[in-house]
Parts: C-alpha cells; sequence; structure tokens
C-alpha cells in the first residue's frame, strides 16, 4: 500500500469511529422519554394500569431499567424511542396541561379515549408527529386549539364525547391527511367551516350534537370520499346544497333535528349507494323530489316532522331495500299508490298518520 492509500485507509478509520460514537444515543434518549412520563403521571390520580410505569431499580443503570417501551400502553419503534400510547379506559384522572409534549418527537398514535382527562387540549400539542389523535369520552373543555391545524399528518381525529365549546377553528381543513373526523357529543357553536372541503380524504364527518348554526358550506360537496355525514341535532338552517349530490359514494346521511328549510334538492337522487336518509324535524317544504326514486339501497328514510307538501310519491314502491319509511306529520296530500306501495317487500314500519289524505 503507498502512502497515500495509507492516509486514506486512516481517514476512512476515523470518520467511522467519529460516525459510530456520533450516532444518537437510544438508551439517553428512552431515558428521557420514561422520565417525561412519569413527570406527567406524578399528579393524576391512581390510575392501576400505570403500576408499571416505573424506573426498574433491580436493573440498575441499564438501559432496559429506563426504558418506557415495556410500560402499560407504551409501543416503541426499533431505536426504543416511544410511537404509541395507548391508555384507553385506564381510569386515568388528570390533565393534558402537564403532557411532555415537547419530549417525544416519535409519538404518533395517542389513545386516551374513555377516561376521566379534564381541562383544554394544549396547542402544543401540535409539536407531536400525530397520525391518531383520539381524546374521545373525557371531560375535556375549552376550544378546540387552531394549531390543530399544524397536526398534517393526521388521519384520525376523535374528539367526541367531551365538553369543547368555541366553534370549530378553520384551521382543520389544513388536516389533508385527515379521513376520520368525530366531534359529536359537545358544545360546539359557530358555523361548520366552508374550509372542511378541503379534506379530500375524509371518510366519515360527524358533529352531530353540538348547538352549530349558520347553513350547511357548499363545499362539504367537495369530501368526493365520504360516506357518513351526520350533522344531525344542531341549528343549522338555510337550505340543503345542491352540491351534497355530488357525494356519489354516501351510504348515511343524518341532518335530522335541525332548522333547515328550503326543499329537498332533486340532486339526492344521485346518492344511489344511501341506506339512511334521515331529514326528521326540520323545516324542509315543497314536494319530495320524484328523484329520490333511485335512491335503490334506501333502507331507513324519515321525512317526518317538516313541511311537506304535495302526494305521496308512488316510487317509493320501487326501492325493494326499503324497511322503515316515516312520512308522518308533513303536509301530504292525495291518495296513496296503493298499487306501489304492496310492492315494498321488505317494509316494517311506514308512517304516515297526519296528514290530508
Ligand atoms: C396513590 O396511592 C398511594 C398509596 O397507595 C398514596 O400514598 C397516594 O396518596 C395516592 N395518590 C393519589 C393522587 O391518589
Ligand atoms: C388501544 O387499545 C385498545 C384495546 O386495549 C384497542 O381496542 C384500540 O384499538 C387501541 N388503539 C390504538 C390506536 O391502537
Ligand atoms: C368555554 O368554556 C369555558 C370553560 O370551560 C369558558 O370559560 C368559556 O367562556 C367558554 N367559551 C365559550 C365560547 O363558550
Ligand atoms: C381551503 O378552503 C378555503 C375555504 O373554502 C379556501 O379559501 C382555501 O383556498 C382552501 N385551501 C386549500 C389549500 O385548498
Ligand atoms: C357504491 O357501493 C358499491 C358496493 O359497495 C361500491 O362498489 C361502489 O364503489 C360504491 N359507489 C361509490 C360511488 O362509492
Ligand atoms: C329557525 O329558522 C327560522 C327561519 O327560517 C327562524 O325564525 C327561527 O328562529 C329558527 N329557529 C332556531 C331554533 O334557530
Amino acid at each position: 500500500m503507498g502512502l497515500l492509500q495509507k492516509l486514506l485507509c486512516l481517514v476512512f478509520l476515523v470518520l467511522f469511529i467519529v460516525v459510530l460514537f456520533s450516532s444518537p444515543d437510544t438508551a439517553s434518549a428512552s431515558v428521557e422519554e420514561a422520565n417525561a412520563f412519569l413527570k406527567w403521571k406524578e399528579p393524576l390520580a391512581n390510575s392501576s394500569m400505570l403500576t408499571t410505569w416505573i424506573l426498574d431499580p433491580k436493573k440498575g443503570s441499564s438501559s432496559s431499567a429506563s426504558s418506557p417501551c415495556n410500560w402499560f400502553g407504551v409501543s416503541c419503534n426499533v431505536e426504543g424511542s416511544v410511537t404509541r400510547l395507548n391508555l384507553t379506559d385506564s381510569s386515568i384522572s388528570g390533565t393534558l396541561e402537564t403532557f411532555p409534549f415537547l419530549s417525544f418527537p416519535n409519538l404518533a398514535y395517542v389513545d386516551l379515549s374513555m377516561n376521566q382527562l379534564y381541562g383544554p387540549i394544549p396547542p402544543e400539542i401540535s409539536s407531536l408527529p400525530l397520525v391518531y389523535l383520539d381524546l374521545s369520552s373525557n371531560e375535556i373543555s375549552g376550544n378546540i386549539p387552531p394549531e390543530i391545524g399544524l397536526l398534517t399528518n393526521l388521519e384520525t381525529l376523535h374528539l367526541e364525547e367531551n365538553q369543547l365549546n368555541g366553534s370549530i377553528p378553520r384551521e382543520i381543513g389544513k388536516l389533508k391527511s385527515l379521513s376520520r373526523l368525530a366531534l359529536y357529543i359537545n358544545s360546539l357553536s359557530g358555523p361548520i367551516p366552508a374550509s372542511l372541503g378541503n379534506l379530500s380524504k375524509l371518510v366519515y364527518l360527524y358533529l352531530f350534537f353540538n348547538q352549530l348554526f349558520g347553513s350547511i358550506p357548499e363545499e362539504i360537496g367537495k369530501l368526493n370520499r365520504l360516506t357518513e355525514l351526520d350533522l344531525s341535532y344542531n341549528q343549522l338552517s338555510g337550505s340543503i346544497p345542491n352540491e351534497i349530490g355530488k357525494l356519489k359514494g354516501l351510504e348515511r346521511l343524518n341532518f335530522e333535528t335541525n332548522n333547515l328549510s328550503g326543499s329537498i334538492p332533486p340532486s339526492l337522487g344521485d346518492l344511489t349507494n344511501l341506506t339512511l336518509l334521515s331529514l326528521y324535524k326540520n323545516q324542509l317544504s315543497g314536494f319530495i323530489p320524484s328523484e329520490l326514486g333511485n335512491l335503490k339501497s334506501l333502507v331507513n328514510s324519515d321525512l317526518d316532522n317538516n313541511q311537506l307538501s304535495g302526494s305521496i310519491p308512488a316510487y317509493f314502491g320501487n326501492l325493494l331495500e326499503l324497511e322503515n319509511l316515516d312520512l308522518s306529520i308533513n303536509r301530504l296530500s292525495g291518495p296513496i299508490a296503493a298499487g306501489n306501495l304492496r310492492e315494498l317487500h321488505q317494509i316494517e314500519t311506514l308512517e304516515l298518520e297526519q296528514q290530508h289524505f
């Protein structure tokens, strides 16, 4: 070997050693994460599930003693850094305000549902690389922080069954990976932000049982992967946008118990995969459009408690899957097209009372 080659070998050896010793120290990374968890655990009311959340003194200073990776509800990647925290239904009572969000650079799945967490959602939650966040069925209050819009990897956001108030931040429309959004049973008020129309991957949207008002934004019609849309039990007003008819994959559409007015858009007849159509208890008027006769998959339809007029359309007789049809408490008149209704093979309930036959 010539001098040059020897020199090069030496340089490579030195480089190799430098790279080896400067590689991230996984043991100390997990110590940091373990301590961060312990700090959060401290004020939590005693949850028997967290008895594994201790540093094991028997193992002395070995890395497994100080790693949280075997703790209840915690999962790690091969480098020993925390990637998942699943403490669903674990009797945890406490607040997220003391959660050390900045200490977990790889925590992507968080399921803290069905506990007694209270207090607000800290904006710092946006520093996690979250793909999955479920804080449902707790007692979390305050607003949804606009910073939630920074979680651009988020695919699932479940915040239902809490005490969240204020309006839905328009920043939620920036969650471009989101496919599942559930905010039901809270005290959210204000309008549905038009920016939700940017969530092009959304499969379900559950906003029911809140105090949302204003009209349904026509931008909802851009959510072309949507299969379930439930806006029921709010105070939504205005008419049902025609654009809803573009949601061709929709299987369940529930707008019941709102304050929607105007007539039923004929475009709803394009939703041929629809199994549920509930418009119960609104202020809808006008005729029931003949296009609804195309809804061949329809199983349940509640159109009662509106001000619909005209005659009962005969085509309901062609909807072979239909089990429940409620048209009661409307202003429908004229003869029931008995010939067709006789062909309602599946039908279990048919409510027609209080009309003007
Ligand atoms: C948790 O339990 C220990 C002993 O079982 C008790 O000393 C401590 O006060 C309890 N902490 C809380 C927050 O209830
Ligand atoms: C959390 O664990 C429960 C069962 O213990 C499981 O049903 C649920 O899917 C898990 N959540 C996540 C996000 O993995
Ligand atoms: C939301 O609830 C908090 C208490 O949790 C209250 O202080 C705040 O005024 C409420 N905000 C709105 C907009 O209702
Ligand atoms: C998101 O939606 C809003 C309101 O519809 C719109 O003004 C904005 O341009 C959209 N942004 C993107 C990135 O599509
Ligand atoms: C309607 O449902 C069928 C059967 O599940 C499915 O193959 C089809 O893709 C759906 N249509 C749309 C537009 O999603
Ligand atoms: C429902 O809308 C009507 C007008 O269409 C309005 O007069 C009424 O106050 C609204 N009711 C509620 C509860 O928002």
